[in-house]
């Protein structure tokens, strides 16, 4: 089967970066036809960076790189340096990236790239705010009924939340743009925390990175190492949560995962629950399903994925 033509939209981000480089690594199951960086775990000008950072990382510098909106869509940027670090991508030492950004808004790329390829055969991968994916929509709502599907990272049910006690982080950022994507009628499939809660790099996990011996195993090991600080400090948890590759590890293996089809809404109004994902889980409205939200993931299944795909770059 040819291999599925996807965009990622990201932030990255540690987890971000890992979830690109899962992407890069699996050239059989995945063709990036492009990165795009939004606003959201720093600020657009490092998200923009550290995009152009991994893709050299992997020694994939031929990967079209565009920045896109750097706010939320009518909100104040709130970032997560206190996860990710000042740069977003702390850990490694990494140089700057030679690679330049390719001219242009990220949503303009979004609009043409899904206007040029046949219908039905891009799917989009957001792995922070939804802020570009809903200006695009918004911009050009002819894409919408183009796309394949939306693999994203978001939300939460049974977990609740991590940014405030309600909402996940890239919900929360920018609630009315989650508003946009999750009520626009596109095929939506939805990483929120309870699955990425139990994707843990465990110390098990994070010595198997670094047993590939190579730039690529050594950089995600120290990414990991840096980010399970804090989920370890705050969940006590066994280590950090590999949220976006999910979604990324969901295009190669998509029975690693299961879930419901059911109807989810994004508060935009209450400032308590701001960003929240009402998950019907179980179906106790007659909404009809817009999201497949998962619920499960088979972590060792989803590390031996992971593990064995970084070891090609
Ligand atoms: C999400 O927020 C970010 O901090 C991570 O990169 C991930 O996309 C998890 O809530
Ligand atoms: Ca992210």
């Amino acid at each position: 089967m040819a291999p599925r033509k996807i965009i990622i939209d990201t932030d990255p981000g540690q987890d971000d970066a890992v979830a690109i480089l899962l992407a890069l690594a699996s050239p059989e199951e995945i063709e990036v036809l492009g990165i795009t960086a939004v606003a959201g775990n720093v600020p657009l000008e490092l998200t923009a960076k550290n995009a152009r950072i991994v893709c050299e990382l992997a020694d994939h510098t031929h990967i079209p790189v565009y920045a896109g909106c750097d706010r939320p869509l009518n909100r104040e940027l709130v970032t997560a340096e206190h996860v990710h670090g000042k740069t977003g991508l702390d850990g490694p030492v990494l140089p700057d990236p030679q690679m330049p950004l390719v001219d242009g808004h990220a949503v303009d790329f979004i609009i043409e790239t899904l206007r040029v390829h046949e219908s039905g055969t891009v799917t989009l991968c957001p792995l922070g705010p939804l802020t570009n994916i809903a200006t695009a929509f918004q911009k050009a709502p002819d894409i919408v009924d183009r796309v394949q599907e939306i693999v994203l990272m978001g939300g939460a049910y049974f977990e609740v939340g991590n940014i405030t006690p309600a909402a996940e982080f890239n919900i929360y950022v920018d609630p009315e743009a989650a508003e946009v994507v999750f009520n626009s009628g596109a095929h939506i499939v939805v990483m929120p925390l309870d699955v990425t809660h139990d994707a843990l790099v465990t110390q098990q996990r994070n010595e198997a990175f670094r047993a590939l011996n190579s730039k690529v195993g050594h950089a995600v090991a120290e990414m990991t190492d840096f980010f399970e600080r804090f989920d370890k400090e705050k969940y006590g948890s066994e280590g950090a949560p590999l949220h976006d590759p999910c979604v990324t590890a969901y295009l190669i293996r998509p029975d690693l995962f299961s879930g419901r089809h059911i109807n989810v809404q994004i508060e935009t109004q209450s400032e308590l629950t701001m960003g929240m994902t009402v998950a019907d889980w179980w179906r106790v409205t007659k909404h009809p399903p817009n999201a497949m939200f998962m619920g499960e993931v088979d972590a060792e299944g989803f590390f031996a994925l992971l593990t064995e795909r970084l070891a090609r770059l």
